[in-house]
């Protein structure tokens, strides 16, 4: 989404400790601005690059510089069955990470193996099992090989989305950013422009299921699930962007196997059901 300075230091308060800019559906968010802010305060921030992999920011790719995470969930483009990816230039930080995603243990088994490290590692602080797997990550690095294939083609998929729903009144495809990035494409999403549709989003992604068409809901806004509602008093109002956005987004198909046909495909399929 794109944020701007302005919107984000109007939230920033004595009380922020952290922010935590999401890259999202794969475009880069506008970190420059963001970061100064941030740094400008001595604000901690995190990049989520959980759609990010492959997206580049001003010719650079997220996760380069400064801290951020990428996801590995099954639904990622690459995945690991579960499990992330956390980069930071921050080498105590990076130290820190490692001591505690395994046990507290000053050196993990890879240390041992690779630098000859004592064999005895020892107990330094209370940490975690936050380690991914080795047989995770050897499914995560043989499909890292074919990240680029995989990003050339959802670009041209994307492309064909773009240029067939342009005649399409009603849908509103997310904005591309104008600052320098190369867009990863790992979701395509619609926002259904309901005061012109004859229906609504969540009939609208029903309809299209009846016809074949798998779509998804990325996201709902969070402040307005049941637990934040009640446990933190948040309602409806807050956030006025995010909820135009919640109330008529929509993820269309897009992966890697798929054909220009298949886009025709699920554009046909969306004129059918606003056609009706
Ligand atoms: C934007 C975003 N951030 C973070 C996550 C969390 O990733 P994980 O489930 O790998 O922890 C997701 C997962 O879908 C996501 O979409």
């Amino acid at each position: 989404m794109i944020v701007s300075r302005d919107a984000l230091e109007q939230h920033i308060t004595s009380r922020t400790k952290l922010i935590i800019p999401v890259h999202f559906a794969g475009a880069a968010a506008d970190i420059g601005p963001i970061r100064k802010s941030a740094d400008d305060r001595g604000i901690f921030l995190v990049e989520d690059a959980a759609h990010a992999l492959w997206t580049q920011y001003m010719g650079e790719q997220v996760g380069v510089k400064g801290t951020s995470i990428f996801s590995f969930h099954p639904i990622k483009k690459i995945t690991t069955g579960e499990g992330v990816m956390f980069c930071s230039s921050d080498q105590a930080l990076l130290d820190r990470i490692r001591q505690l995603k395994f046990h507290g243990l000053g050196v993990d088994a890879y240390d041992r193996q690779t630098q000859a490290r004592s064999a005895q590692a020892e107990v330094l602080e209370p940490g975690y099992k936050y380690n991914i797997t080795d047989i995770s990550a050897a499914l995560g690095i043989s499909q890292l090989a074919r990240v680029e294939q995989f990003n050339a083609r959802r670009a041209e998929l994307a492309a064909g989305h773009a240029e067939r729903l342009e005649e399409v009144d009603e849908i509103l495809p997310l904005r591309v950013p104008a600052y320098p990035m190369k867009h990863a494409w790992y979701l395509y999403i619609v926002r259904l422009d309901t005061e012109k549709a004859r229906l609504g989003r969540n009939d609208f992604m029903r309809e299209l299921k009846q016809r074949n068409i798998g779509t998804g809901l990325h996201f709902r806004a969070i402040h307005l699930q049941k637990y934040y509602r009640e446990a933190m008093a948040m309602q409806r109002g807050m956030l006025p962007n995010t909820e135009w956005n919640s109330d008529r987004m929509c993820s269309v198909p897009l992966f890697p196997d798929m054909t220009l046909e298949d886009v025709d495909d699920v554009v046909n399929a969306i004129k059918e059901c606003l056609s009706q």
